[in-house]
């Protein structure tokens, strides 16, 4: 197999009671897993599209046929947005910590802490399934944004910082229609740690 769905980097109920250890789960070893054998069916028949990163993929869907493009877009987006989501999360995270990110989130959302709030205006208008993003534009700008589906910003020319899972197979088991209370639980459980190393990756 091309691709392959990477190990959750922690248990379970690593991040109880904010997300539940049976959501965790589902929504890795059923959902994720799901978007990677789909992925992999996809490209079955061509070994040449095998050998690129689905962030290589993603990039320049152009270059896969048409006749499997939107497969590629939603389970590729699917395999590489999960994957950064795990990432993104930890618990009992340090708050942002001052210098370039906290800068940039800072002039992003007026405050640093004004982000959480910002989150959940653009989670809440996110109509069915998507996702809410901060991303780096071209000019290594962030940006807050949505996609539908498992669109991912790199499919515009942009490179997710942070993305939060807006589907409902990522909260409805604890938090049913309450997607504030969720969006919320996510925004404290964000990797800060992680997310500042990512920044300093993509801007440097
Ligand atoms: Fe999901």
């Amino acid at each position: 197999m091309a691709y392959t769905l990477p190990a959750l980097p922690y248990a379970f109920d690593a991040m109880e009671p904010y997300i539940d250890a049976r959501t965790m789960e589902i929504h890795h070893d059923k959902h994720h897993a799901a978007y990677v054998t789909n992925l992999n069916k996809a490209l079955a028949d061509y070994p040449d599209l095998q050998k690129l990163s689905v962030e290589e993929l993603l990039k320049d869907l152009a270059k896969v046929p048409e006749k499997i493009r939107t497969a590629v877009r939603n389970h590729g987006g699917g395999h590489y947005n999960h994957t950064l989501f795990w990432q993104s999360l930890r618990k009992d995270s340090d708050p942002i910590a001052n210098g370039p990110l906290g800068e940039a989130l800072g002039e992003l959302f007026e405050s640093k802490e004004g982000g959480e709030k910002a989150f959940l205006e653009k989670a809440r208008r996110v109509f069915g399934s998507g996702w809410v993003w901060i991303s780096v534009d071209k000019e290594k700008k962030l940006m807050l944004e949505t996609t539908p589906n498992q669109d991912s910003p790199l499919l515009a020319g942009r490179q997710p910082l942070i993305g939060l899972d807006v589907w409902e197979h990522a909260y409805y088991l604890k938090y049913q229609n309450r997607r504030a209370d969720y969006v919320k639980a996510f925004y404290n459980l964000v990797n800060w740690d992680f997310v500042q190393q990512r920044y300093e990756k993509l801007t440097a």
